[in-house]
């Protein structure tokens, strides 16, 4: 199926036509820089120019940093606080006039990892943490996904994305050896109660991972994720291509 997948960040949105048997972006992305925090009317308009600069009609996969429940946003940690409590599935599909299924952000580009990058044909336990702005997380049992809020879990008396988001590292000025620190220590805490047997770490900064998996000691294999910026957006896609995940909203 092709499907247009976008991805809704803390900097940025970002969307491209996905074809969602091969995982492959069909186009060039299209991206619109957010240096203000976007209302959800403004969002909805923003997701229409990128349907629009597709002259796309058809259905649209949307990710979104924030808890998702039935289309709507529970949570917004990093972007406007009037997305709480908003029906973005709704919005969205009103402001493009296409089918909208919406998607927690790290679900999504866990979605995409597991299928087309480093978690593919895996069948165990495995956690995927984004980070970027903040810290985002999926767990995958035996196929099954569990979107979840990680990087909300107290960590030294503090929201653990506030000590180890990819953010964090820039705005403190620490250097990977630091940061890694952190993140090792949060990942043995997670470890701790989840025993995942896989980690994959995602994000613009899974780019970077030479930089600092050699800090890192985790009981299970640790993987940078393979489809880097592009997982959101694919995996957004992916969900989409669900017929159930079209209708959730209603
Ligand atoms: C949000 C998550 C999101 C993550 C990454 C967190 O602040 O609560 O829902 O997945 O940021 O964007």
């Amino acid at each position: 199926m092709k499907i247009l997948g976008i991805d809704i960040g803390g900097s940025a949105l970002k969307g491209a036509p996905v074809d969602t048997d091969t995982g492959k972006m069909l186009a060039e992305r299209f991206r619109i820089p957010t240096p203000e925090r976007l209302t959800p009317a403004r969002m909805g308009a923003a997701i229409a120019d990128i349907a629009a600069h597709f002259k796309w009609k058809g259905p649209i996969g949307v990710g979104f940093p924030g808890v998702i429940e039935r289309g709507r946003m529970l949570t917004s940690a990093n972007l406007h606080p009037a997305f709480v409590g908003c029906a973005g599935q709704a919005l969205f599909a009103k402001a493009t006039g296409c089918p909208v299924a919406l998607i927690n952000d790290a679900a999504a580009a866990g979605l995409a990892e597991m299928k087309f990058g480093a978690g593919r044909n895996f069948q165990g336990t495995a956690l995927l943490l984004t980070l970027g702005t903040g810290v985002g997380s999926v767990l995958f049992h035996r196929g099954q996904i569990f979107p979840c809020e990680l990087g909300h879990l107290p960590f030294k008396g503090r929201d653990a994305e506030k000590h180890v988001a990819a953010s964090v590292r820039k705005a403190k000025g620490l250097s990977y050896a630091e940061w890694a620190g952190r993140l090792d220590q949060y990942l043995h805490l997670l470890e701790r109660v989840l025993w995942p047997e896989m980690i994959i770490l995602g994000g613009g900064v899974s780019a970077k991972h030479a930089k600092f998996f050699q800090y890192l000691h985790t009981r299970a294999e640790l993987k940078a994720a393979r489809l880097l910026n592009g997982a959101g957006i694919v995996g957004a896609a992916l969900h989409a291509a669900e017929p159930a995940a079209l209708r959730a909203a209603k």
